[in-house]
């Protein structure tokens, strides 16, 4: 039996932005079936913030693909505010950045980011200069001309996420967004992230479901934790965050965080998920 989502019960249908029940995916190559997802059901409420945390392979990517409309699980139902989708009608409808940036190579910082406008229909001057105001958020200023090939691998990354963002979608899909960078612009982008995340008001806030194998980033950012199990991907367990909001960076050592950290690092099979007494003992 997959364990099921721990939403209480009470929780209305329409206040969930993201309903996947039971979805599985498989992929063919040379003949052979290979099950990534098995029989998944999960859901993300409206303005939160959901880690997903499973090894290499286990269909993370696989799942924010399906749930964006670019891959078409081989069973189950995806609902998004409370409507049944299909694969097409998924397209678009979410803000997905994919684990590897996807810049085109031949449009400079500026035009890659205004790119997310431009496919959705705001013409191509407003375009950029809507873009062009967000780069100094983005530690991008006087980047803006400068072609992917120009950029250091956490700029282009940066680009990336600047690019997801201005899409403003309701559902941000994030795919290791800080996986390239080094520690120190990690720390600061994940700050960055959450103080918008935490500012907007209720009613405006993005569900966010990101894609991390770091878990102490998805402790930190998180409100739930989702731990897959290795392939083909189910859930393992669902870890809800005990920390208030807006998280500070000294709750890293406090006590609940190093018990989320222990927890999850059992259900990943990193630790014993009982303590081994000879650890702890003086
Ligand atoms: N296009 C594809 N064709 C065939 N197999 C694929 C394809 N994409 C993914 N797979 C396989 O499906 C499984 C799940 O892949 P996926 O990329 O979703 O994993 P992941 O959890 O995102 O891994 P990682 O943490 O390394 O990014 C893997 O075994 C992978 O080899
Ligand atoms: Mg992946």
């Amino acid at each position: 039996m997959p364990l099921l989502d721990s939403h209480p019960p009470r929780t209305p249908v329409a206040a969930r932005r993201l309903v996947l029940a039971h979805v599985s995916a498989t992929y063919v190559e040379d003949g052979q079936t290979l099950t990534a997802l098995d029989d998944l059901s999960l859901s993300v409420t409206d303005g939160e913030f959901v880690a997903l945390i499973g090894p290499s392979g286990c269909g993370k990517s696989t799942l924010l693909d399906i749930i964006s409309g670019l891959y078409t699980p081989s069973a189950g139902d995806i609902r998004l505010d409370g409507e049944t989708t299909t694969t097409a009608s998924r397209l678009g409808r979410t803000a997905y950045m994919r684990q590897r940036d996807l810049l085109m190579p031949w449009r400079s910082a500026l035009d890659n980011a205004a790119l997310a406008l431009e496919v959705h229909g705001t013409p191509r001057r407003r375009a950029r200069t809507l873009a062009r105001a967000r780069f100094a958020e983005f530690g991008l200023v006087g980047f803006e001309d400068a072609y992917p090939a120009q950029l250091s691998g956490g700029m282009r990354q940066r680009v990336a996420f600047l690019r997801t963002v201005l899409a403003e979608r309701p559902l941000l899909l994030l795919d290791e967004p800080f996986g390239a960078l080094d520690a120190l612009s990690r720390v600061g982008l994940q700050t960055w992230l959450l103080d918008r995340w935490e500012a907007a008001a209720q009613p405006t806030r993005q569900a966010v479901l990101l894609v991390t194998h770091d878990v102490d980033e998805a402790i930190f950012l998180a409100d739930r934790v989702v731990v897959l199990t290795p392939r083909p991907g189910r859930i393992a367990h669902i870890e809800p965050i005990d920390l208030l909001r807006p998280r500070r960076r000294e709750m890293v050592t406090s006590a609940p965080f190093l018990a989320h950290r222990a927890t999850l690092l059992a259900a990943l099979g990193l630790l014993p998920s009982t303590p081994d007494p000879a650890v702890s003992t003086p």
